[in-house]
């Protein structure tokens, strides 16, 4: 039963931590991360994911290129199509809304603009974990990546390291293929900033509210 306890303050306390320390991730820490990650189920065992795990330089070059494409206002052109927020439905787009409302009202500033400018240097985070699958895939591949996303960032959580899965981490596929040498038939499909929260900024006092048992389960006899 205690294992049952544990895992549940695990999902409690994991959140999107949206400003780190500087302070590096120990290398094995890392590497038993990912590993741990790797026991994750997918579609007839296919594992159709690679994991591109940047940090230190390497990291730091892509956060300057990211930043200079940013200033320069260059619009997103992601491996994967976010699609539009009247894509959803009317329930998601609620969801989706309360968010803006409730980052506005902590930043009492309307356009967010410290929330987003943190995306914008990747959140200062020192490692930032990239997850491909192949194009030559069916849809069942996005959604094994999402599970395997969820097992990364749960396996950090339980190493006393925060997360946030971050679709502005993939807005520039071509620096990301550039600095990991990703190849060209795999799509990027999320970037995952990893580190220790900074305790002191206010991004990190805003957590999400979810939807209750009530609204999202459906139990049958
Ligand atoms: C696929 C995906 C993409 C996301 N992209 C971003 C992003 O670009 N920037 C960001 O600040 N948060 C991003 N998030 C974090 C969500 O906003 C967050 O998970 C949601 O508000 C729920 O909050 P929680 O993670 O604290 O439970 C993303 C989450 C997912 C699953």
């Amino acid at each position: 039963m205690s294992s049952v306890l544990s895992f549940k303050e695990l999902m409690k306390q994991r959140y999107s931590c949206r400003y780190f320390l500087s302070k590096p991730i120990p290398e094995d820490i890392l590497k038993d991360i990912i590993a741990t990650s790797l026991l994750t189920p997918s579609w007839g065992n296919s594992q159709p994911w690679n994991i591109y795990v940047s940090s230190g330089a390497n990291l730091e070059n892509i956060r300057k290129e990211w930043i200079q494409k940013n200033e320069e206002g260059v619009k997103h052109y992601s491996d994967i199509d976010p699609g539009h927020r009247t894509d959803f439905s009317e329930r998601s787009q609620k969801n989706m809304n309360n968010i803006m409302t409730k980052v506005s009202e902590l930043l009492n500033d309307k356009e967010i603009k410290p929330f987003l400018e943190a995306n914008k240097i990747l959140f200062n985070a020192p490692t930032v974990v990239y997850i491909t699958i192949p194009k030559k895939r069916t849809q069942y591949c996005l959604f094994d990546s999402g599970a395997i996303e969820m097992s990364i960032m749960l396996s950090a959580k339980a190493h006393g390291i925060d997360s946030v899965p971050a679709y502005e981490a993939i807005i520039y596929p071509d620096i990301l293929r550039k600095h990991m040498k990703i190849p060209d038939d795999e799509d990027i499909v999320i970037g995952i900033a990893l580190g220790y929260e900074d305790k002191d900024s206010i991004l990190n006092k805003f957590k999400s509210t979810k939807l209750s048992l009530d609204e999202a389960a459906h139990f049958y006899n």
